[in-house]
């Protein structure tokens, strides 16, 4: 790949310009230009993005396509797709486009086609997901499984728990499945009241099988499942695990056959396709995971193959920069009016900022632009009672992606109207505005005096001109959120290759870990602590103090 600081390119400096130029442009007068949404909008298969209220007219849009241009995307892209070693301080490739490639062609990683392996522990993961999926997989009395409870932290859990609660329409209605991630005992103290060890299955979810929390959890789980269970046999029926450390599972005690693998080139925050993914083949069914999976190919087709204008991950990536590079956007909202999505901005927290959260450029220097933007959202409608009166009248720029399906699962009265009208207002809103003689005239229509209209008009004022995309989608399921999800991984690798940064290793949630570990056995006695900062000491002596 290419190691070129973004900054030098002939395009970004035009953009600065352009930025310049056009700081006083407002959106809502891009729509003079009558086939402005047919210019800026792309449907792919069930999927229409409309990023015309953006702050872009034609003339920034084709300088930020010479950005990619000029530095060389499509190179970058084939690096991925190829196995080429691209995350470079682990030394390893980027390949979960290839746990999806569902046109088998073959995928080379150190000259070795990737995906024979790959087949094998689909077959494996069919095989036991339409067994646990089917009734037949039995728990140690002799009774059919009907709780799973995955056990994992970041991308071994935040995928899994957004695609299934996604996907809950699709849901064998027989199963129910839970999450524990956080070490807090909590987390696993409130799912183990809620089942019964004869009927639930236990997934131990890590790529590494070292994480600190899921294996505290997993130790949790399997001292309270042997306490009703009595005998190590029954650990089989039990317990699975899904990782690429087969010794470190061996030595838990998970039966080998219970184990399905998958490889060092696939990211934690992007391992849902891999065996990461078979809890959620387990609840909806390995038909649809392979449909999640279709999709995702589908989206991965269409980002290596369409032309950069007519490229949905790069438009979405290119108006991030924009945004970020030159409006002085810090952060990103993802806005899904669709509640079955509302893990769905979380798990994109995860995926943007572990990727794009770096300040180290591929030079191995300091970056002299921002990066990653902070990424958040809760889906809509509720976050338009919440948190939208910033978006709309607070001092922060935030540029919006609004998603919504068409087909509601829940087709029930008029709710899905009523949605869907709060989703086409709120872009509306945030483009347009309302100016302040607008404001006033509405008021003195409404009877207001003159001394109040001056009082209150200013607070009622809407500049408008915030950037949003829609993207409107036929329905959410296995094959559209498969898109979705792939759309949104490979806007966040297009900026990886702008910024010049190394999207997939994730080096800033290690020193946390690492001090943890040190403070760890300081706190298994009462004796007073000193070896701190005096802030890290008081606190600790504090908590000594407080827990007796
Ligand atoms: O601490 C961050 C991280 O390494 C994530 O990248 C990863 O998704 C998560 O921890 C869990 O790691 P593992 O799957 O190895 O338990």
């Amino acid at each position: 790949m290419n190691n070129i600081n973004p900054t030098s390119t002939q395009a970004w400096k035009k953009l600065i310009q352009l930025a310049e130029i056009k700081k006083g442009e407002n959106i809502r007068s891009l729509f003079s230009n009558p086939n402005r949404f047919s210019e800026n909008s792309i449907q792919i298969e069930d999927i229409l993005l409309d990023y015309s209220k953006n702050r872009i007219d034609g003339e920034t849009k084709q300088v930020l396509l010479d950005l990619v241009r000029e530095i060389d995307l499509r190179s970058a892209i084939e690096s991925m797709f190829t196995g080429q070693k691209i995350n470079l301080t682990e030394n390893r490739a980027v390949l979960h486009t290839a746990l999806r490639n569902r046109s088998n062609d073959p995928v080379f990683f150190e000259g070795k086609d990737v995906m024979p392996d790959i087949n094998t522990v689909l077959a494996q993961m069919k095989n036991f997901a339409e067994q646990v999926y089917g009734g037949k997989w039995l728990g140690y009395t002799g009774k059919p499984i009907k709780s799973l409870v995955n056990i994992g932290i970041g991308g071994s859990d935040l995928g899994p728990v957004m695609v299934t609660e996604a996907l809950k329409p699709y849901q064998n209605p027989d199963l129910e499945i839970h999450f524990v991630s956080n070490v807090d005992g909590t987390h696993i103290a409130e799912t183990l009241k809620k089942v019964d060890p004869e009927t639930t299955l236990f997934f131990i979810a890590s790529k590494t099988f070292t994480t600190q929390e899921t294996m505290t959890n997993a130790h949790t789980a399997r001292a309270w499942f042997m306490e009703h269970a009595k005998k190590d046999e029954a650990v089989a029926k039990h317990f699975a695990a899904l990782s690429t450390n087969a010794k470190a599972v061996a030595e838990f005690g998970i039966d080998t056959a219970n184990m399905f693998a998958f490889w060092d080139w696939v990211g934690g925050r992007y391992s849902l396709w891999s065996a990461i993914g078979l809890p959620i083949a387990c609840v909806i069914g390995f038909d649809n995971f392979e449909q999640l999976l279709a999709g995702a190919h589908s989206m991965d087709q269409h980002f290596r193959k369409a032309e950069f204008d007519k490229n949905i991950p790069v438009l979405l990536a290119l108006i991030g920069i924009w945004n970020t590079n030159f409006l002085g956007a810090t952060s990103e909202a993802i806005l899904p009016y669709d509640q079955y999505m509302h893990r769905f901005a979380a798990y994109f927290q995860q995926g943007n900022m572990e990727s794009n959260g770096k300040y180290v450029s591929r030079n191995n220097e300091k970056v002299n632009y921002p990066t990653g933007p902070i990424i958040w959202g809760e889906p809509g409608t509720n976050g338009q009672h919440a948190f939208y009166q910033l978006i709309h009248q607070g001092t922060h720029l935030i540029p919006c992606d609004f998603i919504a399906s068409a087909k509601s699962h829940n087709p029930i009265g008029d709710h899905h109207n009523k949605l869907l009208s709060n989703f086409f207002a709120q872009t509306e809103a945030l483009m347009n505005g309302k100016g302040l003689e607008e404001v006033q005239a509405e008021m003195k229509a409404a009877g207001k005096s003159t001394e109040e209209i001056e009082k209150i008009a200013p607070h009622r004022v809407f500049e408008g001109n915030r950037p949003t995309n829609s993207i409107l989608v036929k329905e959410i399921n296995p094959y559209t959120l498969g898109q979705l999800i792939a759309m949104y991984e490979h806007k966040i690798f297009v900026q990886g290759v702008i910024w010049n940064i190394l999207s997939f290793d994730q080096w800033g949630v290690e020193l946390g870990k690492v001090l943890a570990n040190a403070i760890f056995p300081e706190l298994e006695h009462d004796d007073e602590i000193s070896s701190h900062d005096a802030s890290t000491n008081g606190l600790i002596n504090a908590y000594k103090a407080m827990r007796k």
